[in-house]
């Protein structure tokens, strides 16, 4: 395990050091210091490398002979009066990346600089958050790795003049990390080992952080009319749940509306029937993101002890091809009486949201509900791997929304929703079908489940098909699952729901 503390700065004189830099190649108070200590390395190095102290460059040095230290890296940050608490996050994670060799411990000097955007404890809690964001790795199954093949940094101390501020901001991001890292865990996780039913345990064990987890099995959906969710589940083997898990942390009125968030969780996705072609079937693991999302935010929500009423539903189902699986052509009915007919049995997510959703909105009279979704190929291309599409039928909540997400750097757009496209999937033999075509499928897709949200529920959908998995290491992310929507609801949740709750 990794583990970030907090110190006063002193001058590092063992193992390996980060210290950070900024625009011009100007050093702070501490590097000062240390470059006098060191009699000059700092500046000699700079002077002959091309390292300018811009944000994202990193120098290694190799360290005087006279002195203990193993490595010694400096870090840029551009400029002091520009940087922000994200870039914070950057510089902790790419201090990680350039020490993760053969470095057990080491020091981040987070430098003073007067003209500094934000305050010295935020930038190095932040700094401490990033680098245990990168730290992730998910080598479970990897029972053949050599020692120099692991991660070998077990602790980094961040210094910082105010570092027991430091670590009380830290401490609520590191409740958030916690949740992130179960998302990416869950969302790593081959289909043989989460399923339905195993998903549903994972579920269960937020209960040790006072979050109330009921279980739904299939005699249940059935009693409730989820006739399109179990649909879907019906060819597999793995019998279908669904799950809420329910964080009361508003002291003042227990009654309140809740805010609810909905994810799709289809542990495969086969595609069924319509089966899917086989190159990149094995993606089809992280069609469960939607709800890997929910149950890490509720994981951050409770482990922070956020003030507010937050509920999740999970839909999870295995979508298989097999004897029993439902054939294109078939139609189901809906909980909410609307009925379905099947023609592609590939666009299941918007089966298991439609019951979802619905149950989510008659049982708990939701004050805001949000949907999270590996919903469509479609949004991968209008979007591509930067943005999630972000669907809603309120103006104000996708504003917030837009706003978490700008905030922990979970970027969403705006994608447009009209009852034009809807008859793009009307249907001559039940009350629609359920795809729309290939133009415009994420909108269609979303026109789909709006068509199961009540005239005054204020709704939003996440499609994040393009944000739940990433082929490449980022700052504070490694490459493969991202856990993309836990930061974004933690922190909506943080603005929107507490912030309002403390208004009264
Ligand atoms: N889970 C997929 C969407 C998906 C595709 C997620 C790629 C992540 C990466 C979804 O269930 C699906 O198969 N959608 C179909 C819908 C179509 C049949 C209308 C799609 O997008 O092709
Ligand atoms: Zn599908
Ligand atoms: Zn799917």
């Amino acid at each position: 395990m990794f583990k970030v503390a907090f110190s006063l700065p002193s001058i590092p004189t063992k193992n390996a050091a980060v210290i950070t830099v900024a625009a011009g190649q100007k050093l702070g108070e501490e590097g000062l210091k240390l470059d006098r200590k060191l009699g000059g390395v700092l500046k000699r190095a700079m002077a002959s490398s091309s390292f300018t102290g811009a944000d994202k460059q990193t120098l290694v040095i190799v360290t005087p002979a006279k002195s203990r230290l193993t490595r010694l890296v400096l870090i840029g940050i551009g400029d002091p009066s520009k940087v922000d608490a994200l870039k914070y996050q950057q510089i902790g994670g790419y201090a990680y990346a350039a020490l993760s060799g053969k470095d057990v411990q080491a020091v981040l000097i987070i430098d003073h600089y007067k003209a500094l955007a934000l305050s010295a404890e935020e930038a190095a809690a932040n700094a401490g958050f990033g680098a245990r964001l990168r730290s992730y790795r998910f080598d479970k199954y990897r029972t053949k790795l050599k020692p120099d093949q692991k991660p070998s940094l077990k602790s980094l101390v961040v210094m910082t003049a105010k570092n027991i501020k430091a670590k009380e901001i830290y401490d609520r991001l590191d409740k958030i990390a916690d949740g992130v890292f179960f998302t990416r865990d869950l969302v790593s996780e081959p289909a043989n080992i989460i399923y339905p039913e195993t998903l549903a345990e994972q579920c269960i064990t937020l209960k040790s952080l006072g979050v109330q987890v009921d279980v739904l099995d299939e005699k249940q959906l059935k009693k409730l009319g989820m006739g399109a969710l179990l649909g879907v589940a019906q060819g597999s083997v793995r019998p279908a749940r669904l799950v809420v898990m329910s964080w009361q942390g508003d002291p003042k009125e227990t009654s309140k509306r809740p805010v609810v968030f909905v994810g799709k969780g289809v542990t495969f996705d086969t595609g069924g029937i319509s089966i899917k072609p086989a190159p990149g079937m094995e993606d089809m693991k992280w069609d469960m993101a939607g709800a890997g999302a929910v149950i890490g935010a509720l994981k951050a929500i409770a482990g922070r002890k956020a003030k507010a009423h937050v509920i999740g539903v999970v839909g999870l189902v295995e979508n298989m091809p097999s004897g029993s699986a439902q054939r294109p052509g078939d139609i189901v009915t809906t909980m909410s009486g609307q009925t379905v007919e099947v023609l592609n049995t590939d666009a299941e997510g918007r089966l298991v949201l439609a019951d979802a959703l619905w149950y989510a909105q008659e049982k708990f009279n939701p004050r805001f509900i949000v949907d999270l979704a590996t919903l469509t190929g479609a949004i991968v291309v209008s979007l591509g791997h930067e943005y999630a599409g972000l669907f809603s039928n309120d103006d104000a909540l996708a504003t917030q929304l837009t706003n978490a997400g700008k905030n922990v750097d979970e970027l969403l757009w705006r994608m447009p929703m009209s009852d034009a496209y809807d008859k793009q999937i009307d249907s001559p033999a039940a009350d629609m079908k359920n795809i729309g075509g290939r133009e415009g499928g994420s909108i269609t897709a979303a026109q789909f489940l709006k068509r199961f949200i009540k005239k005054n529920t204020l709704w939003a959908h996440l499609d994040i098909a393009g944000m739940a998995w990433q082929a490449k290491d980022k700052a504070v992310c490694p490459k493969g699952a991202t856990a993309f929507g836990v930061r974004l609801l933690d922190q909506f949740v943080a603005t929107s729901c507490e912030k309002e709750d403390e208004q009264g």
